[in-house]
């Protein structure tokens, strides 16, 4: 699958230059991750959004697991053939699948059904580590998503698990669908991310864990900016995260 990610060039390309930012849905990791490799002039890998884009791709090919249930050889053929055809490209930013810019529409309902399916899938897996990893030898990265530290990037220079309690994330998450004039209900949000969490730790291929060597931080009652200083003062200080 071609792809020509953009990051902005920080130096000499090194397959360790990454920070890898893991955790569940919600723990604001992209918010946080984007800030980070801003400030360190890495480029900012959103994997979540790849596989995003990848589901919204089976979705308008009408091959999605949703669509594909009473046929799934037949499905997983045509999975195969769409993700063989398809064009990611991430500038800075946006999320461009065959060269149409997707990136709000791969936070649509439909999307976010069928994504934790979708990443469940190991040859999707596989190619999108294929492509992570192509993104990653061409320059330092912030690379946030379940698996980067534990299955990408297994020797990523830093590594950090990003957590906070299931309602957190839930009321996080309202305040964001309110600032795009969403109004949704908080019980169902939380039901949702419990739902994910589920199917995203219990999938047999690179399911979300924390890596034994990854820091662990709760920012359950941290303010984005708090988690932000420890980031930063734990990749300055050049600390093996242990
Ligand atoms: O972070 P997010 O909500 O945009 O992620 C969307 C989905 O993709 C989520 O169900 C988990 C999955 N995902 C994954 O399996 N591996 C990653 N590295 C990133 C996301």
């Amino acid at each position: 699958m071609p792809a020509s990610p953009t990051f902005r060039d920080a130096g000499a390309p090194s397959p360790r230059a990454v920070v890898a930012i893991d955790g569940p849905s919600g723990a604001g990791k992209s918010t946080v991750a984007r800030q980070l490799a801003q400030q360190l002039g890495f480029a900012f890998l959103d994997t979540g959004a790849m596989y995003r884009a990848i589901t919204l791709c089976f979705l308008r090919r009408g091959c999605a697991p949703a669509d594909c249930a009473g046929e799934p050889d037949r499905g997983q053929a045509r999975m195969r053939a769409a993700l063989a055809d398809a064009k990611l490209e991430l500038p800075a930013g946006r999320v461009l699948l065959n060269g149409q810019d997707v990136t709000a529409e791969i936070r649509t309902q439909e999307v976010e059904a069928q994504v934790s399916a979708v990443s469940a899938l190991p040859f999707v897996r596989a190619a999108m580590g294929d492509l992570q990893r192509q993104v990653a030898s061409k320059g330092p990265i912030v690379a946030e998503g379940r698996d980067m530290g534990s299955v990408v990037f297994p020797d990523a220079r830093w590594k950090i698990y990003l957590d906070a309690a299931p309602a957190e994330r839930a009321r996080r998450r309202c305040q964001d669908f309110a600032t795009k004039g969403r109004v949704v209900s908080e019980a169902d949000v939380l039901a949702e991310i419990v739902q994910r969490d589920r199917l995203d730790s219990a999938r047999a291929d690179a399911p979300l864990v924390r890596a034994p060597d990854a820091v662990y931080i709760d920012s359950t009652g941290l303010p984005a900016e708090a988690v932000m200083a420890r980031l930063l003062a734990l990749v300055r200080g050049e600390t093996r995260a242990t």
